[in-house]
């Protein structure tokens, strides 16, 4: 039996090109991103059709890249992940077809790859996952609690029922003015200020692990805009503090009462969010007082990158999980449906 198992990955879901070589699903051997944020910021934010583009111009070059890198052949390789969804169809569709093509050329097996799954399996590459879990996703498109009993068991306990964080700390950032990427830039502005805005705290019902952050933006917005209105003066840091601590607030205090009630081995979080600095310290205090576990991946794996599809690759591959040359990406798929049950 071949002991070692070596996962050539792509992700390409939004605003990075991305390839690695994992080996046994832990050792990154090679993790090349391209990041297109560059380009996006004289949008303001990432432009679909000029992602698709920029991947289609970089894929290529970043397989091969990370191949160098990892000083392996495509022949040493046992199968190629990818990243299916969700994210940018058009952007998912050229990781999608040069997986395919890889996959197809060398014979081997193609192997799709849940994003989510994805960001949770970055944890595993610097911490072993440790069963029964509870992860927090903190994404530009995704806020949810996930529970997993074992590897590649997704049970979502909750979820936003409007905006994701990622985009809450963006549609901040541009109000403010300090554009695209936001999220970075308020996080290191609310560093510099005091909670002096006292913004809502939206706990929804008691029993709910569910989130919502619109009603927050929108006074974060609103505020600025009456202040802006009445000539008065804004003290961005606070403004920037006082929104930090009220989204902090309510992620810690729900998924640390979630950890309590499904009494688990260890929390992890994950998704691009989970590299705040405000969000770290209160999370890494609140699971000292409550003796949890705490996984946290250091900040270049939290954004999106391919080494975390090969992490998750690697046990759908030795699940038995591949897919054929039909494969497609969505912009939407729920992570349950990618439960896997030995
Ligand atoms: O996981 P990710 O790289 O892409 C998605 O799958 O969505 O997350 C990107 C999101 C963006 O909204 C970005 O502003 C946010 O993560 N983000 C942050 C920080 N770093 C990235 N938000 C708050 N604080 C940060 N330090
Ligand atoms: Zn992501």
């Amino acid at each position: 039996m071949n002991e070692t198992t070596l996962i050539l990955a792509v992700e390409s879901s939004c605003d990075e090109t991305s390839v690695s070589v994992i080996k046994n699903g832990t050792q990154i051997l090679s993790n090349e991103v391209l990041s297109q944020i560059e380009s996006h910021k004289r949008f303001g934010g990432v432009v679909p059709e000029v992602a698709s583009r920029h991947h289609v111009e970089g894929i290529t070059t970043t397989i091969d890249k990370a191949l160098e890198a990892a000083h392996v052949t495509m022949k040493e390789i046992d199968a190629v992940a990818v990243t299916q969804g969700p994210g940018l169809i058009g952007a998912l569709l050229v990781g999608i077809n040069a997986a395919k093509a890889l996959a197809f050329a060398h014979d081997k097996p193609l192997i799709p790859v849940h994003h989510i799954a994805g960001h949770i399996y970055a944890n595993h590459l610097e911490n072993p996952l440790q069963f029964p879990l509870m992860a927090l996703i903190v994404s530009g498109g995704h806020t949810e609690l996930i529970y997993m009993k074992d590897h590649l068991n997704f049970e979502v306990i909750g979820e936003t029922r409007d905006d994701a964080v990622g985009e809450a700390y963006d549609k901040v950032a541009r109000t403010i003015g300090l554009g695209y990427p936001g999220g970075p830039k308020v996080d290191k502005l609310a560093a510099e200020g005091k909670d002096s805005y006292q913004f809502p705290r939206v706990w929804l019902d008691k029993d709910s692990y569910d989130f919502s952050f619109s009603g927050l933006k929108s006074a974060v917005i609103n505020k600025l805009h009456n202040l802006r209105q009445k000539g008065e003066a804004i003290n961005e840091a606070d403004v920037a503090a006082s929104f930090q601590n009220s989204v902090v607030e309510v992620l810690v205090g729900k998924t640390i009462s979630a950890c309590s009630n499904y009494n688990v081995k260890q929390l992890v979080v994950a998704g691009g969010v989970a590299s705040n600095k405000g969000l770290r310290a209160k999370l890494a205090e609140a699971c000292d007082v409550n003796h949890i576990n705490l996984a946290i991946p250091s900040p270049k794996l939290c954004t999106d990158n391919a080494a975390m599809i090969g992490a998750a690759g690697h046990y759908l591959y030795h699940a038995g999980v591949s897919a054929d040359m039909t494969l497609n990406g969505y912009n939407s798929i729920d992570i349950e449906q990618c439960t896997i049950t030995n």
